[in-house]
Parts: C-alpha cells; structure tokens; sequence
C-alpha cells in the first residue's frame, strides 16, 4: 500500500449558471437530446476574467482549511490541467503565485481528463520518496474559454470548475491499495486542441477556423472510454485484492452518463454506489473527480474505512485508476 492519506478536499465552482434551455438559445439544440444523449442538465461558466489558477488557488485554500493547514505548509503543488493560464509558466505556479507562496514546487500535469489522478499517483510517489509530506494535488478547468460555442457537438458537454485534495502519509490501514495509470498518444488527434503550440502557432488563419478549440470524434472518444475507465478500474482492483462488492463508492470521471453507466456495469458495482455530479455541472475533464470527491464526503458518503475506486480517461489518450481506503 502507498503511504498517501486525503486529509482535506475542496471546490471552487463558479456562480454563473448555463443550462439546457440557454443552450437552446445560441445553437440547434434541445434539452431532451442533451439530457438523452449525455445526462446533463447544467454548467458552470466563469467570468470573464477568471483564470484556471483562480478557481484553483481557490479550491487548494478550501482544501487545506479543511485539512487544517494552510497553504504554506504545503511542499509541492500539482496541477491537473488542459485549460493553463498560459503555455509557460505552469498554472501551478500561477496558483502558488496567488496564495503568496515562495518555495515549494510547483509544477502541471497535462493528462486532460485523468490529469487528478495523474496529480495523485505522483504525489504519492513524492511521499513515498520522502521528497514531500504534504502535497496539493488541484484538477481545474476553464474549459468554456476552449470551447467553439457555434459547435453543438462539444460545446454542450463542458463546464468550468476546480477540485483539490490535500494529501499526506497515511496513517493506520488508509492510503491507496492500488492505481494504475496509462496513456496511449497513438490516438493523440481524436481528442486535441490544434493551434496554439509549436505544432501550429496562433495565426488570423487558426483563429478563423476555431482551430484553438476542442477538436473530437465523439463517438471514437466514447468506446475508448468505456473500456479504459473501466479496464483500469479492475486491474486497480484486483491488484488491491478486493472485489466490486467491497466497493463503497465509484467514482468515474464524469464525461457523460452513458460512459458512466457502462463503464460501472463492467466493473460490477450497482448504480446506487456511484456518485454522480455530471447532471450539475457536466464535464469539467480534470476537476470532475475531485468536485465528486468534495460532495461525497459533504453528503456523508465517504467515511473512515470505507473504499472508493476512482477511474478516468482523457485526451492522450490517458488513464488512470486509484482504489482508496479512507
Ligand atoms: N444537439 C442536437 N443534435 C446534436 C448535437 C446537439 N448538441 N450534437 C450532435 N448532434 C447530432 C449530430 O449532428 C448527429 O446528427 P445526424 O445523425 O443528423 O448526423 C446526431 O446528433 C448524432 O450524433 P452522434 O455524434 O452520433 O451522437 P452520439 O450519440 O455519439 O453522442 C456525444 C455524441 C455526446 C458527443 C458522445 O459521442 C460522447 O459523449 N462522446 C464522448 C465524448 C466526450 O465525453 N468527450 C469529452 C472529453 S473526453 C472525456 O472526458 C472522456
């Protein structure tokens, strides 16, 4: 077992509220196919001068007044981001930068979807190594700023949000009993944002064709998902030697129910033991985890002992799965 104990957890969600009924009203959509084909009901858009590193510096403050601690007791920062502030330096630093910190490190992991517990893996390696003891780990999107708003094919999926765990050394029978992390960049293009890197550097002519947007085969998307969330959830758990009945609480990353649902039936856990945030605040990619954390352990889902799997999928394509003893 991995020494790695979640002593805190936090959110920053933004206020502004976009639902199906005002998506109705800018493309040609409906509340019936978004709900049919995808399970959401509402987004949360940020302002226009929230950053990224905003709602994660406010997420990360959250999370360590939960803790107990403050921000200046942290070693490290990992940020799990596709939405930076800015190509260089790291949100991460960003982040730190606004919570007035100097010194610990801080850096991003661009994992799209899975970057949460790309975040986790390697803060509980960093402990396990003795090179941190405290560790901020933030998944945070403004996926509303990378979004086409003429497309209806993406631009009802996204939400804007961020998600942060405080973790530390575990104590007692608590930590992570297996995870497994994966990545497949063959498949880099079914899911990217084409301008904007040294692959094709901002021009008026990227600007004119959205090339700065999400880009995605959806159904492509769809099947990979299915079956890397939910393959990597039952290789998690059989290396954690427990089975779908020992399970408390699943919770995948919410993309879209359909993935859910599907990717849960495989693992073989009963839709009552799944947390589901998506109808709220649809696919905010690498802060759906930790928002979903945050809101079990408010309604009183996640107690002491009880064991969660965590399972995700992202553009990379990227994966990973966590089984946590609380
Ligand atoms: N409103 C109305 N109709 C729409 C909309 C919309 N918003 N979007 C697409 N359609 C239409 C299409 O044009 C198409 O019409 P046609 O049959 O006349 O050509 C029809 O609906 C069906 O389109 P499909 O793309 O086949 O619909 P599908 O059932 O595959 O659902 C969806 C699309 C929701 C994108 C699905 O493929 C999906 O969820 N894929 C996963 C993508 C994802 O979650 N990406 C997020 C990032 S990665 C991650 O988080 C895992």
């Amino acid at each position: 077992m991995k020494s790695l104990k979640i002593v805190g957890t936090g959110v920053s969600l933004p206020s502004r509220v976009l639902t199906n009924a005002d998506l109705e009203r800018m493309v040609d959509t409906s509340d019936r196919w978004i709900t049919e084909r995808t399970g959401i009901k509402e987004r949360r858009i940020a302002d226009e001068g929230v950053s990224t590193s905003d709602l994660c510096a406010d997420a990360l403050r959250s999370a360590c007044d939960d803790a107990g601690l403050s921000p200046g007791d942290l070693d490290a920062i990992i940020v799990g981001t596709s939405t930076t502030d800015t190509l260089f330096p790291s949100t991460a630093c960003w982040v730190q930068g606004k919570l007035g910190l100097h010194g610990p490190a801080a850096f991003d992991v661009s994992a799209g979807c899975s970057g949460f517990l790309y975040g986790l893996e390697l803060a509980g390696a960093l402990i396990t190594s003795g090179s941190a003891q405290r560790v901020g780990v933030v998944g945070g999107e403004v996926m509303s700023k990378v979004v086409n708003w003429e497309d209806r094919s993406t631009c009802v999926l996204f939400g804007d949000g961020a998600g942060a765990a405080v973790v530390t050394a575990g104590v007692g029978g608590s930590g992570v009993l297996a995870s497994n992390w994966g990545a497949d960049g063959t498949l880099a293009s079914i899911l990217y944002q084409p301008a904007g890197g040294t692959k094709r550097p901002a021009t008026h002519q990227t600007i004119d064709e959205h090339a700065h947007t999400v880009h995605m085969e959806g159904n492509t998307v769809f099947k990979h998902a299915v079956v890397a969330m939910s393959t990597a959830a039952i290789s998690a758990m059989e290396r954690a030697a427990i089975t779908a009945d020992d399970v408390d609480l699943f919770i995948p990353h919410q993309a879209n129910m359909r993935i859910m649902e599907v990717a849960r039936e495989r693992v073989g856990v009963p839709r009552e033991k799944m947390m589901v945030v998506l109808h709220k605040y649809g696919n905010m990619s690498a802060a759906t985890i930790p928002v979903a954390l945050h809101e079990a352990r408010r309604e009183g889902r996640v107690q002491d002992g009880s064991t969660l799997v965590l399972t995700a999928f992202g553009t990379g394509f990227t994966w990973g799965a966590s089984v946590l003893r609380w």
